[in-house]
This record gives C-alpha cells, structure tokens and sequence, in this order.
C-alpha cells in the first residue's frame, strides 16, 4: 500500500518526504486554505517535492467548467492527478479527461455504488473518506472492504485510495483490506514507526550497554 501525505503544507511535505517512504500527496480546498496557498503556485511546488501522484482539486461543479480547471491544473506538472467531485457532471468530466490522458482522483466518495460508477467513468484514484463515515457512525472500513470486493470482480482498474484515515488503526485496517494507498496527515505518518516496546527497549539496551563498558 502506498504512503501519501493529506497536506498542503510545503514544510509538513518536506519533512514527509524527508522519510524516504512517502509516495504521493493529496490536497483539497481546505487544506489549501489552511496552509494559506493558491493552487497555482502550491501545486508545482509540491510536485517538486513529492516523487509521486499529487492530487490538485477541482472547485467546479459543471461539466465544462470541470473540464476548463482540470485541464489547466493537469498542464501545472506530470505528476499532477485532478481530484474531482462525486457528481454526475464530475463523472462525465472524468470520462472526457481520461480520454484526453488526465488521470483524476473522484473524492467525497461514501458508498459502494458510487465507487462502482466513479470507475465505470474511468477515474484512476477513488478516495473513500473513512474518518468522515465513522465520524456519523458508519463503518469507513467496510465500505473500504465492498469496494475492494466490487472492482475485484469486475477487474475494474481505479486505484482504491484509502482518505480522511485519523490513525495508524486506519492504515492497518485499509492495508489488511488491500487498499492501493492511504492518505494521511502528517501526524499519522510519523505515529506509523512508533512503538512504546520499541522505545524502551532501545532504552533499555543502550543503558546495560553503558553499563557493562564501565566495569
Ligand atoms: C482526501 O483526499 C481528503 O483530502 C482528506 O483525506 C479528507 O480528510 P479529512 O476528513 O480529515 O478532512
């Protein structure tokens, strides 16, 4: 399962790849807004950074106007994949992108049919929000597990790209699951290498060690 960083923050995305494990990025309005960036100059930076699929999304909600902003973020750099709304009009635009050689990421996915139509339309990324569907209750990691099945069966090739994950229990679940990426926030990504056993231990060995050099 591949590693990608849910931030628009260079200097979160600078350290994130600083670790060698981090293999796209995804970003959306409101991590733009948090970070204080335009897409425009945001994303290429990014893409300068990060060694992998970076998810630049669009504001329209119309099909041309989808097609417009998709293809002018599309020209911003290869690696730039265009997230687009679950709508219908969204899913027409994919279509049409994908024929023009755009991959898109269709986000705000929350149901299995949705994710069934969201590759039918030729999306390359689906991105079920799990931390949104527990948030109401409902049970992000099965329908992580229902998509899987669904385009399992039907060899359908849209990457599952597990998003809104809130911990490491979400990345091993989306990994156990045979999600092709999870997105993450920063945070989680440093949680992924910590372990209290692992802390102490190396504690502990490392004072005997002293120890036993003084006698
Ligand atoms: C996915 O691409 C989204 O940017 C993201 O994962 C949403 O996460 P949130 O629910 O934590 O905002």
């Amino acid at each position: 399962m591949k590693i990608f960083i849910d931030s628009a923050d260079i200097a979160e995305i600078r350290e994130a790849a600083a670790t060698g494990f981090l293999e796209g990025c995804t970003t959306n309005p409101s991590l733009l807004a948090k970070a204080g960036r335009k897409i425009e100059s945001a994303i290429p930076e990014i893409c300068e950074l990060v060694d992998g699929p970076v998810s630049a999304e669009v504001l329209a909600t119309e099909y041309e106007p989808i097609l417009r902003e998709g293809r002018s973020l599309a020209k911003l750099h290869p690696n730039v994949v265009v997230k687009v709304p679950l709508l219908l009009d969204g899913l027409r635009a994919v279509r049409t992108l994908k024929k023009e050689g755009i991959r898109t990421n269709v986000t705000l996915c929350f149901s299995p049919t949705q994710a069934l139509l969201a590759a039918k339309a030729g999306a390359a990324y689906i991105s079920p929000f799990l931390g949104r569907l527990d948030d109401v209750s409902e049970d992000g990691i099965e329908l992580l597990r229902q998509i899987k099945t669904i385009y399992e069966n039907y060899d359908l090739d849209t990457q599952i790209l597990a998003a809104s994950i809130r911990g490491p229990l979400h990345v091993v679940q989306a990994a156990l699951v045979g999600a092709d990426c999870a997105t993450m926030p920063l945070g989680v990504i440093r949680l992924l290498l910590q372990h209290p056993l692992t802390t102490n231990g190396l504690s502990k060995f490392l004072a005997d060690a002293k120890k036993a050099s003084e006698h």
